[in-house]
């Protein structure tokens, strides 16, 4: 079966996605597929030229962020009428959004932190929410543009860059504790998987310097809470109609001040997939290899 993978991008994700493309590439050359890896730049006319040339069964995604999960490359691929995997077109617009996200998780019942949408002006003059607060861009992935503003920091030096931009953001209270994700496959969340950056948050450097994070698996919560987050990942993927493979990420405040509770803060269409990656290790953990993983989301793009 001919596949195209798509991997690089324009987003500030490209590097993210250029190693979960290569690691997908020879897994599904491993699980025997003929795999074209195709660089996606910002020349679109000469993607549909090479699509064409190739005329590949199936679209492997593998890109990250703008143009590559929010929609649009989806949209493409649903005009030329090629399969692809992981959410369609509504889905990954939709989880692309963070507040947009929230609102539509949280009516099913899954517990968000508070957030709004400001434009990034507004930070000038003075805290949008009560400390401690996080601002994020409303749309970007791997915790790129991500600050955490405490008691004592001085926010408006911190987003000197977003500031300079002045598009929307989100700001969203900080939930203290533990972070923990869970991957969806079709209608079965896999695991809960406890992530504990050696220092500071999860950011983008955690993420993807190996021995920076530890990855607990399974997450060592109560049991009550392994089970809402498995249920609330479950419930995220669906109210969003997401398909394939996605991987929703949670805060849990087990500080002795807090309340105890869990939080959803948002879902991945495309989660990484790279050596260190999350989505590999649950199912890894569950008896799947990679290359049976990424011959599960081809196959389940085809059908
Ligand atoms: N945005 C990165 C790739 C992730 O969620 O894994
Ligand atoms: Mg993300």
């Amino acid at each position: 079966c001919k596949v195209a993978l798509f991997k690089g991008g324009v987003s500030a994700e490209r590097d993210v996605s250029l190693a979960s493309g290569t690691a997908c590439a020879k897994a599904l050359r491993e699980a025997g597929y003929d795999v074209t890896e195709i660089d996606v730049g910002k020349d679109i006319s000469l993607l549909i030229k090479q699509l064409q040339d190739l005329a590949p069964a199936v679209v492997f995604n593998a890109l990250h962020g703008r143009w590559g999960e929010d929609g649009c490359v989806q949209g493409l691929l649903e005009l030329l009428g090629i399969p692809y995997t992981h959410s369609g077109v509504l889905s990954s617009a939709l989880a692309m959004h963070k507040e947009r996200t929230k609102t539509m998780v949280s009516q099913v019942g899954v517990r968000v932190p508070e957030s709004k949408t400001i434009q990034a002006s507004i930070l000038a003059k003075g805290d949008p929410l009560p400390r401690p607060y996080v601002i994020k861009p409303l749309s970007e992935g791997s915790s790129v543009g991500v600050h955490i503003v405490f008691q004592g920091d001085n926010h408006v030096a911190m987003t000197r860059k977003e500031l300079g931009f002045d598009g929307a953001i989100m700001v969203e209270r900080y939930i203290p504790g533990r972070e923990l994700t869970v991957a969806v496959m079709g209608d079965k969340p896999l695991a809960v998987t406890e992530l504990v950056p050696k220092q500071g948050f999860y950011s983008y450097e955690a993420k993807y310097t190996e021995g920076k994070t530890e990855h607990i698996i399974p997450a060592k919560v109560p049991a009550e809470i392994y089970e809402e987050a498995l249920e609330s990942a479950l419930k995220a993927h669906q109210v969003l109609g997401c398909s394939g493979v996605s991987r929703s990420d949670f805060r849990y405040d087990d500080t002795p001040e807090g309340d105890g509770k869990l939080y959803y803060l948002e879902t991945n269409t495309q989660p990484g997939m790279t050596d260190l990656s999350l989505v590999p290790e649950q199912a890894k953990y569950l008896g799947m290899s990679f290359p049976e993983l990424c011959a599960w989301m081809v196959e389940d793009a085809l059908r």
